[in-house]
């Protein structure tokens, strides 16, 4: 007797989207290659361009290397193939829009792209294509001849072209950079770099165009040069002139072809079962299925977190979902791919990347205004965890009768200037702050580093406050009746660290009896008449040496042991920290931070 064959396991629900996102994934990727590519062309054409800047001549001995290099083989066709493919994929990606709300910068990236056909298409068929099909040599001086002596409104069309083109390839460049870990440090040189390349290639442009203007003064230079580059008849221009006609009528068309069969699609997925999505607070969408629940969100003007912009990268997005989970499509590979990097539960999915079939109820996790830098931070944080964390309260000195004396406007102003001092410092040091409580401060030390960092970081923030506040003194002597005092308190050990809040008010925290206690060290700062209560627990953990200071052991609510505390009079005396260079992987908090870690070791 034969045994039964095993029985397999249950199916899982098959994602009907889930060839269309495996094709979106492909077609992201296309879109960014060809792009890059594109943007390397723009750079050196404008880099070429800046030699004018130099002299004529040198300008027209780099467009030897730049034209040797783009219309040779295999960067040529290569080139010619992205144009294609970029111009296909943005009608394309227009087609699958669902609505026009988006942010700022997808907007002016979406009108930038669609400006650049009208202002560049007579340029391509007065050189490359003139190149091609009549053998003209389009050289500098021909083309700045065409410019700058036949109509200026054909230089000034060129000069926004260039803005236009660069300003649409930056804003790319900018949304895939922005989640790379070292985009932030490199952001500023990065940002002077896209400014100063149009500009120097505006000027180099200038600069050759009123040499090759004065050239043409000299008595049938103009005719030499033209009979030299092989120049198109006049005909020949009037037929490129037709043509560009045509060709923007022809893109016309397909874009009006492409809004009208994006409508049809649309209004066909109205008429069919809506679904429903619910949202905290009980507000509750219907959509079409197919429509993901980050569309939904931007559709019906829900605040939503999206640092990608729904292109399945940044995580930003996620939601739990909280009811209809059984019957959701499983999340494509793509999607698996970023929700395994972020280690999140089973009931988080991205919100861009779901496309409900069924009734769901969903719950952003991220707050809408989140940045990149919390986009692939580790999940578990944000579900909450227990961290050993160095917790840091602050508390200006007889803020109440200060507030008494002075004008609202005026306690505005100085509590602004305070918080931002306080909050540079604590950030310098490496730490986050967690929130402000009327006068007083919250921070946290080491939610993405190994206690010991967090620690030295803490102890790094307290003296950098307490010299912030020095300065802040100076600069406002003349608007106090006296100089700020505060008092800080510092603890650490265990606390349950994760997000908090609700709706728009959510935000990573910490809770529990460390946290208590920092805050009670902060009171008792006042009572000990000093600057600065600190743990010895943070002191051994930062390997930082306070014997020179006042200790207590004092009774702590919650404690069996007397808590052992140094009571430093100015936190400004603590010795400086020593950077150290970080640790190839960080300990208690798995991704490691790219703050600056200090030490007393
Ligand atoms: S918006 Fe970035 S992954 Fe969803």
């Amino acid at each position: 007797m034969t045994e039964p064959a095993p029985s397999s396991p249950p199916a899982a629900p098959r994602n009907p989207f889930l060839p269309r996102l495996r094709r979106l994934g492909a077609a992201r990727n296309l879109r960014l290659a060809s792009g890059l590519v594109m943007t390397l062309f723009v750079a050196t054409h404008l880099l070429n361009h800046a030699l004018g800047l130099i002299s004529l001549e040198t300008l027209e001995a780099g467009r030897v290397v730049f034209l040797g290099f783009w219309r040779g083989t295999p960067a040529g066709p290569i080139f010619l193939a992205s144009v294609l493919v970029h111009v296909a994929l943005a009608f394309h990606a227009i087609y699958r829009r669902r609505g026009w709300r988006m942010p700022p910068a997808e907007a002016a990236q979406l009108l930038l792209g669609i400006a650049i056909p009208p202002l560049l298409v007579i340029h391509i068929l007065g050189t490359a294509v003139s190149a091609r099909v009549h053998g003209t040599d389009d050289t500098y001086a021909y083309v700045l001849l065409a410019l700058w002596t036949y109509d200026p409104m054909v230089t000034l069309r060129q000069a926004a072209a260039t803005l236009v083109v660069w300003g649409h390839a930056c804003i790319g460049m900018h949304y895939w950079l922005r989640l790379k870990s070292w985009y932030g440090r490199a952001r500023p040189g990065l940002y002077a770099g896209a400014l100063l390349l149009p500009v120097f290639s505006l000027l180099g442009f200038v600069t050759a165009g009123r040499e090759v203007a004065a050239l043409n003064e000299a008595p049938g230079w103009r005719e030499d040069l033209l009979a030299a580059v092989n120049a198109p008849a006049r005909e020949d221009l009037e037929f490129f002139l037709a043509v560009e006609q045509w060709t923007l009528a022809g893109l016309g068309a397909v874009l009006a072809a492409v809004l009208v069969a994006r409508a049809i699609r649309l209004g066909a997925a109205r008429r069919r079962n809506r679904v429903s999505v619910r949202y905290p607070g009980g507000r509750e969408v219907r959509i079409a299925p197919g429509t993901s629940i980050l569309e939904a969100s931007r559709a019906n003007g829900i605040p939503h977190a999206s640092v990608c912009g729904g292109r399945n990268r940044c995580s930003t997005c996620r939601v739990r979902i909280n009811e209809g989970r059984e019957a959701l499509p499983p999340p494509s590979p793509e999607e698996r791919r970023v929700l395994d990097r972020i280690g999140v539960p089973p009931d988080v999915r991205l919100a861009c990347q779901l496309r409900p079939g069924s009734a769901v109820s969903v719950t952003p996790l991220l707050p809408p205004n989140v940045g990149p830098s919390d986009g692939l931070r580790e999940a578990k944080t944000m579900q909450g965890e227990e961290r050993t964390i160095a917790v840091l309260f602050a508390d200006i000195r007889g803020f109440t009768g200060l507030a008494e004396t002075k004008l609202p406007y005026d306690v505005v102003f100085v509590l602004n200037r305070y918080f931002r001092s306080m909050g540079e410092a604590i950030e310098a040091a490496g730490g986050r702050v967690d929130k402000f409580i009327g006068d007083g401060i919250m921070a946290l030390f080491g939610i993405d580093t190994p206690p010991a960092t967090g620690a030295a970081q803490a102890l790094a923030a307290a003296k950098g406050m307490a010299e912030a506040l020095r300065d802040l003194n100076e600069l406002l002597e003349s608007d106090l009746p006296q100089p700020l005092r505060i008092g800080i308190g510092i603890h650490m050990g265990p606390a349950i660290v994760g997000e908090m809040g609700y709706a728009e008010a959510v935000s990573v925290t910490a809770v529990g009896d460390t946290v208590n206690t920092a805050s009670r060290l902060e009171s008792m700062s006042k009572e000990f008449a000093a600057q600065l209560v600190v743990s010895s627990d943070v002191a051994a953990e930062a390997g930082a040496d306070l014997s020179a200071w006042r200790s207590e052991a004092v009774r702590v609510r919650g404690r069996r042991e007397p808590l052992a505390l140094f009571i430093v009079d100015d936190a400004g005396d603590l010795p400086p920290p020593t950077a150290r260079p970080r640790p190839a992987a960080a300990g208690a908090g798995g991704r490691e931070s790219s703050r600056r870690r200090h030490s007393w070791r």
